[in-house]
């Protein structure tokens, strides 16, 4: 099967947040099913000074954009990766979605239209590349026009789209529309039009031969309109065309035995996290005490990670022998707020507000417990990082987060299932209360806490099965 497979990020070249770890370990454990699949993405100024090798294949003519396109190709790690080179929209420093004063870049619709026409042609081969996929898989709102304008084709591959976070929907105003000269026929309710803007989501969840989220139970959750932020209308009508597949993670980039970030390499049977822990205190200025119970939090600083109930219930598990870290970087006001919290606990709690690969790993292989309030989360890979890192996750009953974490309840850990704790209403009660279990299991019965960790560091969170389920799809949309 040949796949191409479009996102705007990929790790390790260019990532904000999970979309760039699933745009890379998804194609990598397609291409170990022996698919033939090919990345695209923009080419930012970052990701060609990362690629080594880099050639220029094609030039092309693109719709409502003034310059050329260059259409390049290199490499990631033994896999073709195709750029879309338009240099006034992609070679600039930064953020690829947001500009340094903190707003949208105000030119992502022409930055995104010109980046899926440029695909289109590609898939299409007009270039003599002499290779045409049977599937574009699109991914998030960047790629949304890709399916709409593919739909207007008589000969053209199928198309997916994979939802990771419906809460970005690509919204832009009309008069966007028109200046981008899009056919007319998709300024429509049904096509890209939304309550009187243009929606780049619209366009692969109207048009995309089928549609994937990123587990089961969020694909529930969107067609509802406490989810859906108005397109559960949309999605429950295509509900047979919307497919639930959990995502996986990539086992050797996630791996305690060999992970080359952190300081004590362990595994279930030898667990070493107090050494890190130790190092770890050292390294962010807390006191070395590696009996201590860490907490830890990592992500981006946003409403949707519930950051806000990690700080207002401080004033209550402070009381507790517990230290904090929280490695992440967004929202200037959640960014202030966690400072003066840090401030007002300087023995118990450390914060790095930055994006930092390094001491991310090294969080995970320290702490004793990660923090994920999300008040929805289509995935979340953080939670099963940390599972495989043995570090107990906290997690609201949401999303991808009730499909991996398996609540520790009497019965759970009789049977040795149970791998964290899950707690229902994002209120600051119902997360103090799970934090307080933890708190109480880890002090008072430490052999139950060993089996936590022994439990989930045993599961299998590869993309095994996930794959296989991907290529099913595939087979069945093939024209
Ligand atoms: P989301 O995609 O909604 O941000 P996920 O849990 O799916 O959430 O993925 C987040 C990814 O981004 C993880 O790989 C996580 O380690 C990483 N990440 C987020 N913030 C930071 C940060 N400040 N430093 C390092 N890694 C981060
Ligand atoms: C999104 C979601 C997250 C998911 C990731 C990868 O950013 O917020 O839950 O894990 O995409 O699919």
């Amino acid at each position: 099967m040949k796949i191409l497979f479009v996102t705007s990020e990929v790790y390790p070249l260019i990532k904000t947040g999970g979309l760039a770890d699933v745009s890379y370990s998804l194609p990598k454990a397609l291409k170990k099913l022996h698919q033939d699949i090919r990345l695209v993405l923009p080419a930012y100024a970052s990701v060609l000074e990362r690629l080594k090798t880099i050639e220029t294949i094609a030039t092309v003519e693109v719709t409502a954009y003034s310059k050329p396109v260059h259409i390049l190709r290199s490499k990631l790690e033994g896999m073709p990766i195709y750029l879309i080179e338009a240099t006034d929209y992609f070679q600039r420093p930064g953020h690829p979605y947001i500009h340094p004063q903190g707003h949208d870049w105000p030119d992502n619709a022409q930055r995104f239209a010109t980046f899926c026409r440029a695909v289109i042609k590609l898939g299409q081969d007009p270039l003599n590349l002499n290779w045409q996929p049977d599937i574009v898989h699109c991914n998030d709102w960047q790629t949304g026009l890709i399916p709409a304008l593919l739909s207007q084709q008589a000969q053209r591959p199928a198309t997916l789209f994979t939802i990771h976070n419906l809460a970005y929907q690509g919204l832009f105003p009309y008069h966007q529309f028109y200046e981008l000269q899009l056919p007319n026929e998709l300024w429509s309710m049904h096509g890209l039009e939304f309550y009187g803007q243009m929606s780049f989501i619209k366009g692969g969840l109207y048009f995309a031969d089928h549609m994937t989220t990123v587990s089961p139970s969020y694909a529930r959750e969107i067609k509802t309109n406490e989810f859906a932020y108005g397109l559960e209308g949309l999605l429950k009508t295509r509900s047979p065309q919307l497919t639930g597949i959990l995502n996986g993670i990539d086992t050797q980039v996630w791996n305690p035995k060999t992970d080359s970030y952190i300081n004590k390499n362990y595994d279930e049977k030898r667990l070493h996290k107090k050494t890190n822990k130790q190092q770890l205190q050292q390294k962010m200025q807390l006191p070395v005490e590696p009996n201590t119970l860490l907490f830890a939090y990592i992500g981006r600083l946003v409403a949707q990670k519930g950051v806000d109930l990690i700080l207002n219930s401080l004033e209550q598990l402070m009381a507790y022998p517990i230290q904090f870290v929280i490695l992440g970087s967004g929202e200037a006001e959640l960014e202030q707020q966690l400072t003066q919290a840090q401030q007002s606990y300087p023995q118990q709690m450390a914060i790095h507000l930055a994006y930092d690969e390094a001491l991310s790993h090294q969080i995970e292989a320290s702490a004793d417990v990660f923090l994920m309030p999300s008040r929805y989360e289509p995935c979340g890979l953080n939670q099963l990082y940390s599972l495989r890192y043995g570090t107990i996750p906290i997690v609201r009953r949401t999303g991808g987060l009730m499909d991996t974490v398996v609540e520790a309840t009497t019965r759970n850990i009789i049977q040795h299932k149970a791998t964290g704790f899950l707690f229902d209403e994002a209120n600051v009660m119902d997360f103090t209360h799970a934090c307080l279990q933890a708190i109480d299991y880890y002090y008072h019965k430490p052999k139950i806490w060993r089996q936590l960790i022994r439990t989930a560091m045993q599961e299998d969170f590869s993309w095994q099965i996930s794959a296989k389920e991907y290529l099913q799809l595939y087979q069945s949309i093939k024209k």
